[in-house]
């Protein structure tokens, strides 16, 4: 009996092997082939597009980057004058008195900057006027009045204390092409004139007195006269294509007191 089983375990055993054998799929299942690991390069990080805060600065703080002073809005107070005045690195007009010489601190060196880089493409810019306190604006104006009766004067001069001259953050610009349109409204039409109008806003300035805004700004037409806003205010004016601070803040301004 025990021979019986043992024969009997025995044959089961050769089945059963040549079956496993017959059959390798039984004895090792091949493992499912993993799809080959995708590499993935780093993505740059998105660019989110920084919107315009046109909150950042004051518009009547007379200290402050984009303040608009203009016939509706003296500077407050009217005999404010910056603390912070230097004279810029750059070719002063012959003869300028010495405290048209200064600017902000701050403005000094993108001045310095923008009239370094108009050198280098043959554009040499020079400062006609730069600072100009509220006693020495005074003056001026009262010139113009004598020379050219009030209306006229009014038309192309601020009285004291509503000068961006009294800010420090305000220049009027030379040139050595046509000296005799220095200050003059044929500046437009000059190497350095045509120049400022082009890219004075990529170095934070904007032309502050355009040609047929009188209306709005209430002075002529100053291809001259360049104010600091900084570049994202000049870029942005520039980008949507607007000229004056009254249009793009929304401020009033125009011809009368
Ligand atoms: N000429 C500009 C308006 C000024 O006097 O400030
Ligand atoms: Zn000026």
């Amino acid at each position: 009996m025990k021979k019986y089983l043992l024969v009997i375990s025995l044959v089961a055993s050769i089945l059963i092997g040549a079956y496993l054998f017959g059959h390798p799929s039984r004895v090792s299942a091949p493992k499912p082939s993993l799809p080959s690991p995708v590499k993935v390069s780093p993505q740059p990080a998105p660019t989110i597009p920084v919107s315009f805060n046109a909150a950042l600065y004051s518009t009547s703080d007379p200290a402050s980057l984009w303040v608009i002073t203009n016939k509706q809005h003296a500077l407050s107070p009217t005999n404010y004058a910056p603390s912070n005045l230097v004279v810029p690195t750059i070719p002063l007009r012959a003869n300028i008195t010495s405290s048209e010489k200064y600017v902000r601190s701050d403005m000094a060196t993108a001045l310095q900057t923008m009239i370094a880089d108009a050198k280098v493409v043959g554009i040499n810019l020079n400062l006609q006027s730069g600072y100009r306190s509220y006693s020495y604006q005074g003056s001026l104006y009262n010139r113009y009045v004598t020379q050219q009766g009030q209306a006229v004067a009014d038309s192309q001069s601020a009285r004291p204390g509503y000068s961006e001259h009294q800010t420090g953050l305000a220049v009027d610009l030379g040139g050595t092409s046509n000296p005799r349109c220095d200050i003059e409204q044929c500046y437009a039409a000059t190497l350095e004139g045509q120049w400022l109008a082009s890219n004075s806003y990529r170095f934070g300035f904007i032309v502050r007195y355009p040609i047929d805004k009188q209306t709005v700004t209430g002075y002529t037409y100053e291809p001259w006269h360049v104010r600091y806003v900084g570049t994202e205010l000049s870029q942005e004016m520039h980008t949507k294509g607007v000229s004056t601070l009254e249009e793009f803040f929304n401020v009033s301004g125009g011809e009368s007191y």
